[in-house]
């Protein structure tokens, strides 16, 4: 599928944003354990960064690592892809591509050899992603049945009846995804209270909101306050998979105030569905395992490859792949490990 000029739209190039996430998986995986949690988001970016410009768009991120004074590479506002690492302009139009990565989502996950770290890229035609400050964010993310029965200012008691009844089970079977800080205490007593089941994870809301929104996966909900660049991420991917986030940036202090203003966020209060952060209609999502996790196993390496294996998913149109890939060293006595 091509634009109406004819060049490749971000679907076209699910399997080049594939290639991205599969090199920084593969970077930061070499890393896993070592307890250096910015050394493998370090090795991740290099990877990323280099991969996609390999990649044919004209690339802005506009979710990061952090602006630009505190981000070496793949900054907000970072140009990225072959039209600017081609010096004199000598590749011809490429399609202008929006971009929110995390090169390692879960830097102690992978620091540490827990489960659930990834590498995640989302796409989408210029403007389709919303650029959002690095802050906090109030988060509620569920699946397609429950999609239209939670609001963020309901009380959890009543959010968590809603989708039991949606999915038509108790709320004592439900699971609920929590990150462990103090900061979620009283959300975490409330739940207790309904009865539901609770996931408590170090770090990760990222790959939890996916899991919500994908039947089977053990997971229900995911609620609590997590960063805003994730949040952007999850409802790309909830766009795909026809799940919903409803999200709230938590916006405390004059100074995180004036920062929203200034990306050109004026009402601070607003709750944001997936369609709102993610409001693109060309999005691709792209994310590899980097340790073993719910819905992606992580890299393993074999002595005569590596293999990796990959969420990619697309809205338009609609198209969802799990893939596997073995990477394999020349030579006719290669094996291939299952
Ligand atoms: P990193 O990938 O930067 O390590 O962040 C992981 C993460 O747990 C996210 O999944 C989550 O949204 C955010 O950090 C929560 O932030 P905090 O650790 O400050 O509570």
């Amino acid at each position: 599928m091509s634009d109406s000029n004819g060049k490749k739209t971000g679907s076209d190039l699910s399997s080049a944003f594939l290639e991205v996430v599969e090199r920084a998986a593969i970077a930061c995986a070499r890393t896993m354990g070592q307890g250096d949690r910015h050394g493998s988001d370090q090795v991740a970016v290099e990877a990323m960064r280099e991969t996609l410009d390999k990649v044919p768009i004209d690339g802005r991120v506009v979710i990061g690592e952090g602006e630009r004074d505190e981000a070496p590479m793949l900054y907000i506002g970072e140009r990225v892809g072959l039209a600017h690492a081609a010096s004199g302009g000598k590749v011809g139009p490429l399609v202008e591509i929006d971009i929110a990565v995390d090169p390692l989502e879960g830097t102690n996950l992978c620091a540490t050899g827990s489960p659930n770290a990834i590498a995640v890229l989302a796409a989408a035609e210029r403007g389709g992603l919303l650029h959002a400050p690095d802050l906090y964010m109030e988060k509620i993310v569920v699946g397609p049945s429950s999609k239209h029965a939670v609001s963020l200012d309901a009380s959890v008691a009543d959010n968590l009846g809603a989708i039991a009844e949606c999915l038509g089970r108790r709320v004592q079977d439900l699971v609920v995804v929590v990150l462990d800080r103090s900061r979620h205490e009283r959300l975490i007593a409330e739940i207790r209270e309904t009865g539901a089941r609770i996931q408590l994870i170090g770090d990760g809301d990222l790959s939890a909101g996916i899991s919500a929104a994908v039947r089977g996966s053990g997971v229900h909900a995911v609620i609590g306050t997590g960063g805003a660049p994730e949040g952007v991420l999850v409802a790309a991917a909830m766009r795909c998979l026809n799940g919903e986030i409803l999200a709230r940036l938590v916006v405390d202090t004059p100074e995180k105030e004036e920062r929203c203003r200034a990306m050109g966020i004026t009402d601070m209060n607003r709750v944001y569905r997936s369609t709102d952060l993610a409001s693109g209609t060309q999005l691709v999502f792209a994310a590899t395992g980097v340790t073993d996790g719910t819905l992606m196993k992580g890299v393993r390496f074999f002595g005569d490859g590596v293999r990796t294996s990959s969420l990619v998913m697309q809205t338009t149109p609609r198209r969802i792949q799990f893939i596997d890939t073995l990477r394999l060293r020349e030579g006719s006595n290669v094996k291939i490990q299952f």
